[in-house]
C-alpha cells in the first residue's frame, strides 16, 4: 500500500468530506466502536432516536467507551437519554461531549473533562459523518435520493464489503477508467465521458453489459461522485436502478466498503417477488463491483499511472481528488483547473440528452 503523502494528495492525510460510517441498523441503544480516518471512535442511538459520534476514549484514564461488555454500567445500560458512561468509573458524557455527572464526585468538573464530537446524519438507510482536518462545516450536502421514499421503488439491503488494503486513491481512479470496463465487466461501450463540476466527479457510459445487463441491449448509468468517497449511479438497463458504491478511510492505506442497489419495480407497492428480483439485480451489481475489487486486492499501488493518449484524463482525476486533500479556501482554485467535459478520441461522447438530463 501506498499513503496520502506517497501519491501526493496533499497537506491533509485524510480528506475532507461526507463518509459513510455505519448502516442505520447497526446503530442503536448501545455504544458501537469505529475506526475510521486513523483514529477512534464510539456512536450509539440516544433514547431520542438520533445518533451520535464521539471520539473513542475518556479523558479521564483513557477508556474506550464502546465495546466494553463486562462493566456493570455497560450491563444496566450505558445510554442515558442522549448522553453515554464511561464503563470504568461511570463519567457522564453529553451529546456535546462535555461531562456532566461523576457519580462519586460533587465539586466542579473540569472543563477538560470533554470529549471530541463529530457531526453525523442518517439518511437512506446510512449513517454518515462529516469529516474535516480543519474543523469547518459541511460546504457541501449529501445527494438527494427522492427515490428511497417515492412509490415503486425496493430499497437496497446493504452489502458490507469490509476492508480494502488499498489507498482510496485507486478506488476514486475508477471514475475515469474508460479502458477497463470491456476487460472486467466485458462491456462494448458505445459512449463515455466524464464531467467535473465542483465537488463532483461525474461519468456518464452506455454500452452492452455482461456481469450487469446480460440480454438487454444497452445498460446506460450516470455514475456521479458526491465528494470523495460517495458514488451512486442512476442505470437504465434490464431495470431501472440506483446503485451506490460507498468507501471511507480507515487508516493511511486502507478503506472499507459498502454497496446497494434500488430497483424499480412495476407495482407501487412492492411485492414479495419484487423485493427478490431487486434482491437479484442487487447481487449481480455487487458481483460486478467484486470484479474490480479483485484487482485492487492484489494490485500494487500506482503514484504514477502510465498514461497513454487513449486512457480516460487520470490526471484530472487525481487533480479533482487533491481539493479534499487541501485547505478548502484552496478549492475553487482547484476546481477551476479540472472543471469541464472530458472525452477520449476512442469513443463518442454521451448523446445530448442524456448529458442534459443528470440529476446529482
Ligand atoms: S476512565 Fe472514563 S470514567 Fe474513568
Ligand atoms: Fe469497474
Amino acid at each position: 500500500m501506498a499513503t496520502t503523502e506517497e501519491y501526493g494528495l496533499g497537506i491533509h492525510q485524510f480528506p475532507r468530506g461526507w463518509f459513510m460510517i455505519a448502516e442505520a441498523d447497526e446503530v442503536q441503544n448501545k455504544a458501537l466502536p469505529l475506526r475510521f480516518f486513523g483514529r477512534d471512535f464510539v456512536i450509539y442511538r440516544g433514547e431520542s432516536g438520533k445518533v451520535f459520534l464521539m471520539d473513542a476514549y475518556c479523558p479521564h484514564m483513557g477508556t474506550h467507551l464502546g465495546g466494553n461488555t463486562t462493566s456493570y454500567v455497560v450491563i444496566d445500560g450505558q445510554i442515558e437519554g442522549d448522553s453515554i458512561r464511561c464503563p470504568y468509573h461511570a463519567w457522564r458524557f453529553a451529546p456535546d461531549g462535555k461531562c456532566d455527572d461523576i457519580p462519586y464526585h460533587d465539586g466542579p468538573i473540569p472543563s477538560a473533562a470533554c470529549i471530541k464530537t463529530w457531526p453525523v446524519t442518517e439518511r437512506y438507510g446510512c449513517i454518515y459523518m462529516w469529516h474535516d482536518p480543519e474543523d469547518g462545516e459541511p460546504d457541501y450536502d449529501l445527494p438527494d435520493l427522492p427515490e428511497w421514499d417515492a412509490p415503486h421503488w425496493v430499497r437496497w439491503k446493504i452489502d458490507h464489503l469490509g476492508m480494502l488494503p488499498s489507498h482510496p486513491q485507486e478506488v476514486v481512479d475508477n471514475i475515469c477508467d474508460c479502458g477497463h470496463l470491456g476487460p472486467i465487466h466485458g462491456s462494448t461501450l458505445e459512449y463515455f465521458e466524464n464531467e467535473f463540476r465542483g465537488h463532483l466527479a461525474i461519468q456518464r457510459q452506455g454500452g452492452g453489459h455482461k456481469t450487469l445487463a446480460e440480454g438487454a441491449e444497452m445498460l446506460e448509468t450516470d455514475t456521479w461522485y458526491t465528494g470523495p468517497g460517495i458514488l451512486l449511479s442512476r442505470v437504465t438497463g434490464l431495470y431501472d436502478a440506483i446503485m451506490y458504491i460507498t468507501h471511507t478511510p480507515v487508516d493511511d492505506g486502507s478503506v472499507k466498503a459498502w454497496h446497494g442497489l434500488m430497483v424499480k419495480v412495476e407495482n407501487a407497492e412492492p411485492t414479495d417477488e419484487d423485493v427478490t428480483i431487486s434482491r437479484e439485480y442487487q447481487e449481480s451489481s455487487r458481483l460486478a463491483f467484486a470484479q474490480d475489487f479483485e484487482v485492487w486486492t492484489s494490485k500494487r499501488p500506482v503514484v504514477q499511472i502510465l498514461q497513454i493518449k487513449s486512457d480516460g484524463p487520470f490526471h484530472k482525476t487525481r487533480e479533482w481528488y487533491r481539493q479534499f486533500y487541501n485547505p478548502r479556501s484552496e478549492a475553487a482554485v482547484r476546481q477551476q483547473k479540472v472543471d469541464g467535459v472530458y472525452t477520449v478520441k476512442w469513443m463518442p461522447p454521451a448523446p445530448e440528452a442524456v448529458s442534459a438530463s443528470g440529476k446529482y
